[in-house]
């Protein structure tokens, strides 16, 4: 089972970067938008990261520039974009990568099953729901698994690669081939809540926020404690505003409301306050800090 053409539904924040590694890997790519502004946005931002990438590896000295150029438009060229769901109806695996909601989910997936060739493998790229809820309203659950991509996709080498009871061998070892594919460490994990990444990430992310809210230490001071102490590219304050504070508060709601014994799952008093202020973090220029682009203001 080899996985030539993909379908990528959502071109957002983590659609664009599926799109674009799946591309690098080789495949063909089809991006699904429900709007031509959404679609050429994000693959207005897939342009930008490949040139960034072409001339890093021109000035690493990995390529000259005329190979730099054939990478892009070769990698470009396997990429279209469309707003009409019947265009996905031939792709060997659909990865969804939607706004972070199991209903909308759900009713992507039971229409994806009507469109889909019967081989097609559907994919989520859900940070938290459970894996066999969609695959139940796929209505093609043994050939349906969870490929959760990190932030920024072009520059996180992992996927999670979950499985749920019925998910048939053959399609969790496409699955996992193809993450290798788009240039990323597979890991195997079952449909618990969270996977492994988020299950222990989240949580951490909401003590240092309990911790900011409390008044224990400045959110300079948790973020540096954490980047020097441990080691980490950035702080847990930094990184809620790379995640997204609206995506952390949507796996949190979710989380308590679907565990409710589970102490780990909670929802800080800022970071509600903050979305209910439209403070979502680096992608509205505002959230735990201001920035200003990619860079803290
Ligand atoms: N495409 C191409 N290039 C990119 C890029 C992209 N999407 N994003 C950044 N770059 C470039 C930058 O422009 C920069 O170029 P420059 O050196 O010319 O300025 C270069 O890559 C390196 O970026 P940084 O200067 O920001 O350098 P870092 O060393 O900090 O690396 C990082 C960036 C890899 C993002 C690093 O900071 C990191 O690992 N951060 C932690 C991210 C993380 O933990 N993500 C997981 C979040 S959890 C998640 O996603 C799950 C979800 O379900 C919640």
């Amino acid at each position: 089972m080899q996985i030539k053409k993909v379908g990528v539904v959502g071109c957002g924040l983590m659609g664009h970067g599926i799109v674009q590694v799946a591309a690098q890997g080789g495949c063909e790519v089809v991006a699904l938008e429900s709007e031509q502004a959404a679609l050429d946005k994000g693959l207005g931002r897939v342009d930008r990261s490949l040139a960034k990438l072409a001339s890093k590896n021109v000035e690493k000295g990995k390529m000259d520039q005329a190979a730099a150029d054939a990478w892009v438009a070769e990698t470009r060229g396997r990429i279209s974009g469309t707003t009409e769901r019947g265009d996905l109806a031939d792709c060997d695996l659909i990865v969804e990568a939607i706004v972070e909601n199991l209903d909308v989910k759900k009713e992507l997936f039971a229409g994806l099953g009507e469109i889909a060739k019967a081989e097609a493998i559907f994919a989520s790229n859900t940070s938290s729901f459970p894996i066999g809820e969609m695959a139940a309203a796929s209505g093609r659950p043994e050939r349906f698994v969870g490929l959760h991509f990190f932030n920024p996709v072009q520059l996180m080498k992992l996927v999670e690669v979950v499985r749920t009871d019925e998910t048939d061998a053959e399609v969790f070892e496409a699955a996992r081939a193809f993450g290798a594919a788009c240039g990323k460490a597979p890991v195997s994990c079952k449909d618990t809540p969270g996977f492994v990444v988020n299950r222990l990430l989240v949580p951490y992310m909401v003590q240092a926020i309990d911790m900011l809210d409390r008044g224990d230490a400045s959110k300079e001071d948790i973020d540096t404690a954490m980047q020097f102490g441990c080691g980490y590219p950035m702080g847990p304050l930094t990184l809620t505003d790379y995640v997204g504070l609206d995506t952390t508060l949507f796996i949190l709601q979710g989380w308590t409301e679907r565990y409710p014994g589970e102490p780990a799952f909670k929802v800080p008093a800022s970071l509600e306050r903050l979305v209910a202020e439209g403070k979502l973090g680096r992608k509205t220029g505002e959230g735990y800090y201001k920035w200003d682009g990619d860079k803290k203001a």
